[in-house]
């Protein structure tokens, strides 16, 4: 009883404070003037209902606060106070004032796990250096050089495959984007073995406590991220940075140091500079590997379950291998840039099932927005996902449908907005190394299997669209890459 009484006493200090703190705010920095919500209960303010809607298959949170508000809304999700924005023409108008009248925003748990030094969260000078290295390192002709190592790997996974009757989806795409990202950062040194698997064990625990509230207490996921994050960084440290660097191979570790010691950034001491380099490295892991994967898992999904998609994509993926006949079969860039319904495919599951939801910034100063005011220090959340279902742009927004992208649009005002990988000068720079490896992978799938699909899964979308069971196929190897999927339901 005792313990029941003081929480509540816990909870009404903090509902006090709160409204002192919200009352205080608005009259010090004219948030009078944020638009019309609701926020919800103290400290937890909406987040619980909106993570409840977004753990369903139709996620209504954002509808209905648009319904009841307007298509701006203050609310406090994720432990802030915030507006949320969910048109696109608004959230372009954010994004593009990144630097200048917003800065990235991201939760705490955020930080605390991947660190303050990775590209999400770094703004100004140290931002631009790094926004540099990794724009440099993911241009074309670096890519173009890169199919083949990609290529490799997909064909590692599907090779495993061959003892296989029932595949687990989720499990195989998101260890096939891991390996992928783990190339491209240590090369050869962290192929596939016990240190990758250990590293990738490691690393599913740190982003479960990427959302979670940043509380360090044991048994809580944000201290299991912790504890994750620190055996990461002792194993690659001890494991793969202490091995020779092979001929040829890759180093982003050591690269990025380099790159930031001749920045000669003030302060930048080179226990700094070693704890930057663990951030963005950490960084670059996440935001190049849980987004693949989860494209690659519901383009499987979507393709699956509409059999005129699966067969003009064969089809196309069929034309490219049969023009290599006698050649070298393997993939080259300029195949990738002939798959273009592939294309379409890839931009409509991500429209579908858009991976990351919302974008953070924060006002650095009062801005001014549809007539309302959002102070200073206040978190703007850029609601991509409902972009992407607004009916205004996207007809039937709810349907699969990759040919809507292949309309001619001739004005390009009209064009649909498509925001999956942001906008403004944070546009995701890896947006062609994604399409680049959900390609390959989707062209080995066509190419190499058939399946049946195990039914039985359900979506949901928090904190990435996911599915219960992670997507089981029945598969089986064509004989020839002409025969039909077969059809029968288990
Ligand atoms: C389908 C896959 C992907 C999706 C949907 C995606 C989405 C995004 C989005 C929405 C942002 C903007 C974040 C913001 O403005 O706050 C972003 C940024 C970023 N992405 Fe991606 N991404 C994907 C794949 C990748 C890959 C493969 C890499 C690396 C190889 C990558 C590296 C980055 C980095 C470094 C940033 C931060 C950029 C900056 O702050 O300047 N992403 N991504």
């Amino acid at each position: 009883m005792i313990y029941v009484c003081s929480i509540f006493h816990l909870l009404l200090a903090n509902f006090f404070l709160w409204e002192f703190f919200f009352v205080n705010c608005s009259k010090s920095s004219s948030s009078f003037l944020l638009p019309p919500g609701s926020l919800g209960l103290p400290l937890i303010g909406e987040t619980l209902e909106y993570m409840k809607s977004m753990n369903t298959s139709n996620p209504v949170f954002m509808a209905q606060h648009r319904i009841k508000f307007g298509d701006m809304f203050k609310s406090k999700l994720m432990g802030a106070l915030c507006v949320v924005a969910t048109k696109a023409d608004t959230i372009k108008w954010v994004l593009a004032r990144d630097g200048k009248q917003f800065v990235t925003g991201y939760p705490k748990s955020f930080k605390g796990v991947l660190g303050s030094d990775t590209a999400l969260n770094t703004v100004g000078e140290q931002w631009k250096s790094t926004r540099k290295f990794v724009v440099n390192g993911l241009r074309t002709e670096h890519l173009r050089s890169r199919v083949s190592v990609i290529e490799d790997l997909v064909l590692e996974c599907f090779d495993s495959w061959e003892t296989k009757q029932i595949v687990n989806v989720r499990e195989e795409t998101k260890s096939l984007a891991f390996n992928i990202i783990a190339q491209f950062l240590l090369g050869s040194r962290l192929r596939s073995g016990p240190v990758n698997d250990a590293v990738r064990e490691d690393f599913y625990i740190l982003c479960e406590g990427l959302l979670a509230l940043p509380i360090k207490l044991p048994g809580t996921k944000f201290s299991k991220a912790l504890q994750a994050r620190a055996r990461i960084i002792e194993t690659l440290e001890r494991e793969v940075m202490s091995k020779p660097r092979p001929e040829n191979d890759e180093d982003h570790y050591a690269d990025y140091m380099e790159h930031t010691r001749r920045e000669n950034f003030p302060g930048m001491t080179e226990e700094r500079l070693l704890e930057k380099t663990r951030s963005h490295m950490l960084g670059m892991m996440f935001a190049g590997h849980e987004t693949a994967a989860c494209t690659m898992l519901f383009a499987v999904k979507y393709i699956s379950e509409h059999p005129d998609v699966l067969a003009e994509l064969r089809a196309e993926h069929e034309k490219i291998q049969a023009a290599k006949y006698g050649s070298d079969s393997r993939l080259t860039w300029d195949d990738f840039k002939n798959m273009h319904f592939t294309q379409h495919v890839i931009i409509e599951t991500l429209r579908l099932s858009t991976p990351v939801a919302l974008l953070w910034r924060e006002a650095i100063e009062d801005v001014p927005l549809h007539g309302y005011v959002v102070p200073k220090g206040c978190k703007l959340a850029c609601a991509l996902r409902e972009v992407h279902h607004d009916p205004a742009f996207y007809e039937n927004p709810k349907q699969f449908n990759p040919w809507r992208h292949q309309k001619e649009i001739v004005n390009p005002a009209n064009k649909p907005p498509f925001l999956a990988f942001g906008g403004g000068p944070r546009l995701c720079p890896g947006a062609d190394f994604a399409k680049l490896e959900i390609s390959i992978f989707l062209h080995h799938l066509v190419t190499k299997y058939q399946w049946e699909l195990c039914r039985g899964d359900e979506v949901s979308y928090f904190p990435l669209p996911k599915l219960s069971k992670g997507l089981q196929l029945r598969v089986k190897k064509c004989v020839k890459s002409t025969d039909t999927m077969f059809e029968t339901s288990l």
